[in-house]
Protein backbone atom coordinates (compact mmCIF):
# COMPACT_ATOMS: atom_id res chain seq x y z
CA UNK A 1 0.00 0.00 0.00
CA UNK A 2 1.98 3.36 -0.86
CA UNK A 3 0.91 5.17 2.23
CA UNK A 4 3.85 5.74 3.50
CA UNK A 5 4.12 9.25 4.16
CA UNK A 6 0.66 9.74 5.47
CA UNK A 7 -0.25 7.99 9.40
CA UNK A 8 -2.82 5.48 8.02
CA UNK A 9 -4.74 3.22 10.79
CA UNK A 10 -5.69 0.37 8.40
CA UNK A 11 -8.91 -2.07 9.34
CA UNK A 12 -9.68 0.51 11.69
CA UNK A 13 -13.51 0.08 13.66
CA UNK A 14 -15.66 3.13 13.17
CA UNK A 15 -17.52 1.93 16.24
CA UNK A 16 -16.85 4.89 18.20
CA UNK A 17 -17.54 7.16 15.09
CA UNK A 18 -20.91 6.85 14.77
CA UNK A 19 -23.67 7.67 17.19
CA UNK A 20 -25.66 5.13 16.21
CA UNK A 21 -22.63 2.66 17.31
CA UNK A 22 -22.41 0.39 14.32
CA UNK A 23 -18.88 -1.59 14.01
CA UNK A 24 -17.90 -1.24 10.37
CA UNK A 25 -14.68 -1.45 9.49
CA UNK A 26 -13.03 0.87 7.72
CA UNK A 27 -9.69 0.50 5.18
CA UNK A 28 -8.02 3.30 6.37
CA UNK A 29 -8.82 6.06 8.62
CA UNK A 30 -6.57 9.64 9.03
CA UNK A 31 -7.66 12.23 11.41
CA UNK A 32 -6.79 15.28 9.90
CA UNK A 33 -6.19 19.29 11.76
CA UNK A 34 -5.20 20.75 8.89
CA UNK A 35 -5.89 22.37 5.33
CA UNK A 36 -1.97 21.75 4.64
CA UNK A 37 -3.03 17.74 5.22
CA UNK A 38 -5.67 17.42 2.85
CA UNK A 39 -3.72 19.33 0.27
CA UNK A 40 -1.13 16.83 0.20
CA UNK A 41 -4.09 13.78 0.18
CA UNK A 42 -5.14 15.24 -2.75
CA UNK A 43 -1.82 15.58 -4.54
CA UNK A 44 -0.74 12.01 -3.83
CA UNK A 45 -1.37 10.35 -6.82
CA UNK A 46 -2.70 7.20 -5.34
CA UNK A 47 -4.65 8.11 -2.11
CA UNK A 48 -6.55 10.86 -4.04
CA UNK A 49 -8.08 8.30 -6.16
CA UNK A 50 -9.65 5.84 -2.87
CA UNK A 51 -13.35 5.85 -2.43
CA UNK A 52 -13.27 8.48 0.37
CA UNK A 53 -15.83 9.24 3.50
CA UNK A 54 -15.15 12.88 5.41
CA UNK A 55 -16.45 12.27 8.97
CA UNK A 56 -17.10 14.92 11.50
CA UNK A 57 -19.12 13.54 14.79
CA UNK A 58 -20.66 10.48 13.08
CA UNK A 59 -24.42 12.07 14.06
CA UNK A 60 -26.15 11.48 10.77
CA UNK A 61 -24.47 8.53 8.86
CA UNK A 62 -25.69 4.92 8.60
CA UNK A 63 -22.60 2.23 8.21
CA UNK A 64 -24.57 0.26 6.13
CA UNK A 65 -21.58 -1.81 5.22
CA UNK A 66 -17.65 -2.11 5.95
CA UNK A 67 -16.02 0.98 4.05
CA UNK A 68 -13.15 -0.22 1.58
CA UNK A 69 -11.94 3.36 1.56
CA UNK A 70 -10.29 6.01 3.37
CA UNK A 71 -12.38 7.64 5.94
CA UNK A 72 -11.16 11.47 6.66
CA UNK A 73 -11.94 12.66 10.44
CA UNK A 74 -12.11 16.18 10.34
CA UNK A 75 -10.40 17.46 13.82
CA UNK A 76 -9.68 20.78 13.70
CA UNK A 77 -10.15 23.06 16.23
CA UNK A 78 -10.54 26.55 17.19
CA UNK A 79 -13.80 29.30 17.33
CA UNK A 80 -12.92 33.29 17.14
CA UNK A 81 -14.62 36.35 16.64
CA UNK A 82 -13.37 37.46 13.45
CA UNK A 83 -15.54 40.96 12.69
CA UNK A 84 -18.32 43.07 13.39
CA UNK A 85 -20.33 45.20 11.79
CA UNK A 86 -23.74 47.49 12.73
CA UNK A 87 -26.07 43.95 12.00
CA UNK A 88 -23.73 41.26 13.52
CA UNK A 89 -20.73 40.15 15.23
CA UNK A 90 -19.11 37.46 12.91
CA UNK A 91 -17.94 34.04 14.72
CA UNK A 92 -15.74 31.56 12.40
CA UNK A 93 -15.71 28.28 13.90
CA UNK A 94 -12.96 24.92 12.93
CA UNK A 95 -15.38 22.11 11.33
CA UNK A 96 -13.55 19.94 14.02
CA UNK A 97 -15.19 21.56 16.83
CA UNK A 98 -18.71 19.44 18.35
CA UNK A 99 -21.29 21.97 17.53
CA UNK A 100 -22.74 22.73 21.19
CA UNK A 101 -19.13 23.67 22.21
CA UNK A 102 -19.52 26.41 19.68
CA UNK A 103 -22.68 27.14 21.31
CA UNK A 104 -21.97 27.02 24.63
CA UNK A 105 -18.87 29.21 23.39
CA UNK A 106 -21.09 31.92 21.78
CA UNK A 107 -23.30 32.09 24.45
CA UNK A 108 -20.33 32.45 27.17
CA UNK A 109 -19.22 35.48 25.50
CA UNK A 110 -23.09 37.34 25.52
CA UNK A 111 -23.70 36.29 22.00
CA UNK A 112 -27.04 35.22 20.89
CA UNK A 113 -28.69 33.56 17.82
CA UNK A 114 -27.65 29.90 18.09
CA UNK A 115 -29.59 28.91 21.48
CA UNK A 116 -32.44 27.31 19.83
CA UNK A 117 -29.94 25.23 18.06
CA UNK A 118 -28.42 23.95 21.90
CA UNK A 119 -27.12 20.13 22.14
CA UNK A 120 -27.57 19.12 18.51
CA UNK A 121 -25.04 16.46 18.21
CA UNK A 122 -22.54 16.51 15.54
CA UNK A 123 -19.42 19.17 14.46
CA UNK A 124 -19.91 22.38 12.99
CA UNK A 125 -18.59 21.18 9.69
CA UNK A 126 -21.57 19.08 9.30
CA UNK A 127 -23.97 21.82 10.06
CA UNK A 128 -24.49 23.22 7.08
CA UNK A 129 -24.03 19.82 5.02
CA UNK A 130 -27.44 19.10 6.84
CA UNK A 131 -28.62 22.51 7.46
CA UNK A 132 -29.41 21.64 10.79
CA UNK A 133 -32.51 22.55 12.42
CA UNK A 134 -34.45 23.42 15.73
CA UNK A 135 -37.48 24.67 17.46
CA UNK A 136 -38.24 26.88 14.55
CA UNK A 137 -34.21 28.17 13.73
CA UNK A 138 -32.09 26.54 11.14
CA UNK A 139 -28.61 27.05 10.69
CA UNK A 140 -28.93 28.91 7.57
CA UNK A 141 -30.99 31.37 9.69
CA UNK A 142 -27.47 32.80 11.11
CA UNK A 143 -24.87 31.29 8.62
CA UNK A 144 -22.47 33.81 6.69
CA UNK A 145 -20.21 31.76 4.73
CA UNK A 146 -17.63 28.71 4.91
CA UNK A 147 -14.27 27.32 3.13
CA UNK A 148 -14.26 23.96 1.74
CA UNK A 149 -11.20 21.77 0.29
CA UNK A 150 -12.79 20.67 -2.74
CA UNK A 151 -11.08 17.64 -4.08
CA UNK A 152 -11.75 17.61 -7.50
CA UNK A 153 -9.76 21.07 -8.67
CA UNK A 154 -7.65 21.06 -5.43
CA UNK A 155 -8.52 24.17 -4.19
CA UNK A 156 -9.47 25.91 -1.59
CA UNK A 157 -13.60 27.25 -1.69
CA UNK A 158 -15.07 30.29 -0.05
CA UNK A 159 -18.89 29.64 -0.49
CA UNK A 160 -21.65 32.20 0.64
CA UNK A 161 -25.44 31.92 1.41
CA UNK A 162 -26.80 31.65 -1.75
CA UNK A 163 -23.73 28.93 -3.18
CA UNK A 164 -24.78 26.62 -0.78
CA UNK A 165 -28.52 26.04 -1.49
CA UNK A 166 -29.86 25.43 1.79
CA UNK A 167 -33.08 23.89 1.84
CA UNK A 168 -34.88 21.95 4.85
CA UNK A 169 -32.14 19.49 6.29
CA UNK A 170 -30.69 19.85 2.39
CA UNK A 171 -27.64 22.14 0.69
CA UNK A 172 -25.48 21.46 -2.22
CA UNK A 173 -23.21 19.34 -0.20
CA UNK A 174 -25.32 16.35 0.20
CA UNK A 175 -25.86 16.66 -4.18
CA UNK A 176 -23.23 18.43 -6.46
CA UNK A 177 -20.22 18.64 -3.36
CA UNK A 178 -20.97 15.27 -2.30
CA UNK A 179 -17.36 13.21 -1.49
CA UNK A 180 -15.87 16.34 -3.06
CA UNK A 181 -15.89 18.89 -1.02
CA UNK A 182 -14.39 19.10 2.70
CA UNK A 183 -15.75 21.80 4.94
CA UNK A 184 -12.90 23.64 6.78
CA UNK A 185 -14.73 26.38 9.03
CA UNK A 186 -18.30 27.89 9.26
CA UNK A 187 -18.54 31.38 9.93
CA UNK A 188 -21.38 32.91 11.69
CA UNK A 189 -23.37 35.94 11.71
CA UNK A 190 -24.64 36.57 14.95
CA UNK A 191 -27.57 39.46 15.41
CA UNK A 192 -26.90 42.16 17.49
CA UNK A 193 -30.67 43.07 17.62
CA UNK A 194 -31.12 39.78 19.11
CA UNK A 195 -34.63 38.65 19.79
CA UNK A 196 -35.89 35.62 21.53
CA UNK A 197 -37.32 33.01 18.85
CA UNK A 198 -39.85 31.19 21.36
CA UNK A 199 -42.77 30.87 19.16
CA UNK A 200 -42.41 26.80 19.16
CA UNK A 201 -44.91 25.62 21.56
CA UNK A 202 -42.53 23.37 23.91
CA UNK A 203 -40.24 26.23 24.08
CA UNK A 204 -43.02 28.59 25.66
CA UNK A 205 -44.32 25.99 27.74
CA UNK A 206 -40.92 25.31 29.70
CA UNK A 207 -40.07 29.00 29.88
CA UNK A 208 -43.86 29.19 31.25
CA UNK A 209 -43.26 26.36 33.62
CA UNK A 210 -39.93 28.14 34.74
CA UNK A 211 -41.49 31.31 35.52
CA UNK A 212 -39.29 33.21 33.07
CA UNK A 213 -41.55 35.86 31.20
CA UNK A 214 -38.33 38.06 29.42
CA UNK A 215 -36.10 35.25 27.99
CA UNK A 216 -32.35 36.01 27.69
CA UNK A 217 -30.67 33.78 25.38
CA UNK A 218 -28.86 31.73 28.30
CA UNK A 219 -32.37 30.80 29.09
CA UNK A 220 -33.98 29.66 26.17
CA UNK A 221 -30.60 27.31 25.66
CA UNK A 222 -31.67 25.94 29.09
CA UNK A 223 -34.80 25.31 28.15
CA UNK A 224 -34.09 23.94 24.90
CA UNK A 225 -31.52 21.68 27.07
CA UNK A 226 -34.11 20.64 29.32
CA UNK A 227 -36.70 19.29 26.37
CA UNK A 228 -33.93 17.77 24.23
CA UNK A 229 -32.66 15.95 27.41
CA UNK A 230 -36.19 14.55 28.09
CA UNK A 231 -37.24 13.42 24.43
CA UNK A 232 -34.51 12.70 23.20
CA UNK A 233 -32.03 9.88 23.89
CA UNK A 234 -28.18 10.66 24.67
CA UNK A 235 -26.23 9.24 22.11
CA UNK A 236 -23.43 8.03 24.53
CA UNK A 237 -25.62 5.89 26.28
CA UNK A 238 -28.47 4.91 23.51
CA UNK A 239 -27.23 4.66 19.62
CA UNK A 240 -29.60 7.21 17.60
CA UNK A 241 -29.04 9.23 14.74
CA UNK A 242 -31.65 12.13 15.72
CA UNK A 243 -34.59 12.77 13.92
CA UNK A 244 -34.23 9.22 11.42
CA UNK A 245 -36.57 10.95 9.04
CA UNK A 246 -37.25 14.14 7.53
CA UNK A 247 -40.63 15.31 8.05
CA UNK A 248 -42.33 15.01 4.80
CA UNK A 249 -43.89 17.47 2.74
CA UNK A 250 -47.11 17.27 1.14
CA UNK A 251 -49.63 19.58 -1.14
CA UNK A 252 -52.53 21.20 0.48
CA UNK A 253 -55.18 18.61 -1.58
CA UNK A 254 -53.17 15.71 0.31
CA UNK A 255 -53.06 17.10 3.37
CA UNK A 256 -56.82 17.74 3.12
CA UNK A 257 -57.92 14.24 2.30
CA UNK A 258 -55.37 13.44 5.40
CA UNK A 259 -57.20 15.57 7.67
CA UNK A 260 -60.60 14.22 6.56
CA UNK A 261 -59.65 10.79 7.92
CA UNK A 262 -57.36 11.70 10.59
CA UNK A 263 -58.28 14.70 12.16
CA UNK A 264 -55.82 14.39 14.99
CA UNK A 265 -53.07 14.80 12.06
CA UNK A 266 -50.03 17.25 12.88
CA UNK A 267 -49.20 19.38 9.81
CA UNK A 268 -47.35 22.87 9.33
CA UNK A 269 -47.85 25.23 7.03
CA UNK A 270 -45.10 26.05 4.73
CA UNK A 271 -45.65 29.26 2.97
CA UNK A 272 -45.58 27.92 -0.47
CA UNK A 273 -48.90 26.50 -0.33
CA UNK A 274 -47.22 23.14 0.96
CA UNK A 275 -47.82 21.45 4.13
CA UNK A 276 -44.69 20.01 6.56
CA UNK A 277 -46.41 16.51 8.49
CA UNK A 278 -44.94 15.31 11.72
CA UNK A 279 -43.80 11.26 10.62
CA UNK A 280 -42.87 11.20 14.04
CA UNK A 281 -46.92 11.17 14.54
CA UNK A 282 -47.56 9.44 10.83
CA UNK A 283 -45.14 6.37 12.52
CA UNK A 284 -46.24 6.62 15.72
CA UNK A 285 -49.99 6.08 14.34
CA UNK A 286 -48.54 2.68 12.83
CA UNK A 287 -47.81 1.06 15.94
CA UNK A 288 -44.01 2.15 15.67
CA UNK A 289 -43.08 3.91 18.60
CA UNK A 290 -40.97 1.75 21.41
CA UNK A 291 -41.35 -0.91 18.80
CA UNK A 292 -38.34 -3.32 17.78
CA UNK A 293 -37.10 -5.25 14.25
CA UNK A 294 -33.84 -7.10 15.51
CA UNK A 295 -31.54 -5.07 17.25
CA UNK A 296 -33.12 -1.70 16.54
CA UNK A 297 -36.32 0.24 17.35
CA UNK A 298 -38.37 2.85 17.39
CA UNK A 299 -37.64 5.15 20.85
CA UNK A 300 -40.70 4.80 23.24
CA UNK A 301 -40.20 8.45 23.94
CA UNK A 302 -39.98 9.88 20.13
CA UNK A 303 -41.02 7.46 17.51
CA UNK A 304 -38.86 9.75 14.64
CA UNK A 305 -35.27 8.49 16.62
CA UNK A 306 -34.31 4.74 15.80
CA UNK A 307 -32.23 3.67 18.56
CA UNK A 308 -29.54 1.00 18.57
CA UNK A 309 -30.62 -1.46 21.21
CA UNK A 310 -27.32 -3.28 21.36
CA UNK A 311 -24.98 -4.71 18.64
CA UNK A 312 -26.87 -3.43 15.71
CA UNK A 313 -25.42 -3.39 12.43
CA UNK A 314 -26.31 -1.28 9.01
CA UNK A 315 -28.78 -4.18 7.86
CA UNK A 316 -30.76 -4.31 10.69
CA UNK A 317 -31.37 -0.09 10.62
CA UNK A 318 -32.28 -0.15 6.67
CA UNK A 319 -34.63 -3.08 7.25
CA UNK A 320 -36.27 -1.18 10.26
CA UNK A 321 -35.91 1.87 7.93
CA UNK A 322 -37.79 0.17 4.66
CA UNK A 323 -40.59 -1.62 7.18
CA UNK A 324 -41.20 2.00 8.79
CA UNK A 325 -41.53 3.51 5.53
CA UNK A 326 -44.02 0.73 4.05
CA UNK A 327 -46.04 1.10 6.77
CA UNK A 328 -46.39 4.68 6.34
CA UNK A 329 -46.86 4.80 2.66
CA UNK A 330 -49.39 1.65 3.43
CA UNK A 331 -51.85 3.72 5.42
CA UNK A 332 -51.07 7.50 4.57
CA UNK A 333 -49.56 6.94 0.62
CA UNK A 334 -46.75 9.49 2.50
CA UNK A 335 -42.92 8.49 1.34
CA UNK A 336 -41.26 9.25 4.57
CA UNK A 337 -37.03 10.12 3.47
CA UNK A 338 -34.02 9.28 5.63
CA UNK A 339 -32.62 12.21 7.45
CA UNK A 340 -29.04 10.64 7.55
CA UNK A 341 -26.47 9.59 4.54
CA UNK A 342 -26.50 5.82 4.23
CA UNK A 343 -22.70 4.33 3.42
N1 LIG B 1 -45.30 13.15 17.65
C1 LIG B 1 -46.11 12.08 17.97
N2 LIG B 1 -45.50 10.90 18.32
C2 LIG B 1 -44.15 10.78 18.40
C3 LIG B 1 -43.35 11.88 18.10
C4 LIG B 1 -43.95 13.07 17.73
O1 LIG B 1 -47.33 12.14 17.90
O2 LIG B 1 -43.69 9.69 18.74
C5 LIG B 1 -45.93 14.44 17.34
C6 LIG B 1 -45.73 15.42 18.51
O3 LIG B 1 -46.74 15.30 19.44
C7 LIG B 1 -45.74 16.75 17.84
C8 LIG B 1 -45.19 16.46 16.45
O4 LIG B 1 -45.26 15.06 16.26
O5 LIG B 1 -47.05 17.23 17.69
C9 LIG B 1 -43.79 16.97 16.26
O6 LIG B 1 -42.90 16.38 17.22
P1 LIG B 1 -41.65 17.17 17.84
O7 LIG B 1 -42.08 18.49 18.33
O8 LIG B 1 -40.99 16.24 18.80
O9 LIG B 1 -40.70 17.48 16.62
P2 LIG B 1 -40.34 16.66 15.29
O10 LIG B 1 -41.07 17.28 14.13
O11 LIG B 1 -40.55 15.21 15.54
C10 LIG B 1 -38.36 18.19 14.56
C11 LIG B 1 -36.96 17.98 14.07
C12 LIG B 1 -36.02 17.76 15.24
C13 LIG B 1 -36.08 18.99 16.15
C14 LIG B 1 -37.54 19.17 16.60
C15 LIG B 1 -37.70 20.43 17.40
C16 LIG B 1 -37.05 16.98 11.88
C17 LIG B 1 -36.94 15.72 11.08
N3 LIG B 1 -36.92 16.83 13.19
O12 LIG B 1 -38.78 16.97 15.15
O13 LIG B 1 -34.70 17.66 14.73
O14 LIG B 1 -35.24 18.84 17.26
O15 LIG B 1 -38.40 19.27 15.45
O16 LIG B 1 -37.58 21.53 16.58
O17 LIG B 1 -37.23 18.05 11.30
C18 LIG B 1 -33.08 16.11 13.95
O18 LIG B 1 -33.24 16.62 12.83
O19 LIG B 1 -32.25 15.18 14.15
C19 LIG B 1 -33.92 16.57 15.04
C20 LIG B 1 -33.92 15.99 16.25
Amino acid sequence: MPTANFPLQTDFSLRRHNTLGIDAMARAYLPISSLAELKEIGADPQLSQWPRLILGGGSNLVLTQNFDGLVLHICNQGIEIVGEDADATYVRAAAGESWHSLVAWTLAQGLGGLENLSLIPGNVGAAPIQNIGAYGVEMQDRFHALTAFDFVSGELLTLGHEDCAFAYRDSIFKHRLRGRAVVIDVTFSLPKRWQANVRYGDIAQELKERGIAVPNALDVSNAVIAIRTRKLPDPAVIGNAGSFFKNPIVPIAQRDALLTQYPELVSYPQGDGGFKLAAGWLIDQCGWKGRSLGAVGMYQKQALVLVNLGGATGQDVVRLSQAVQADVMARFGVLLEPEPIFV
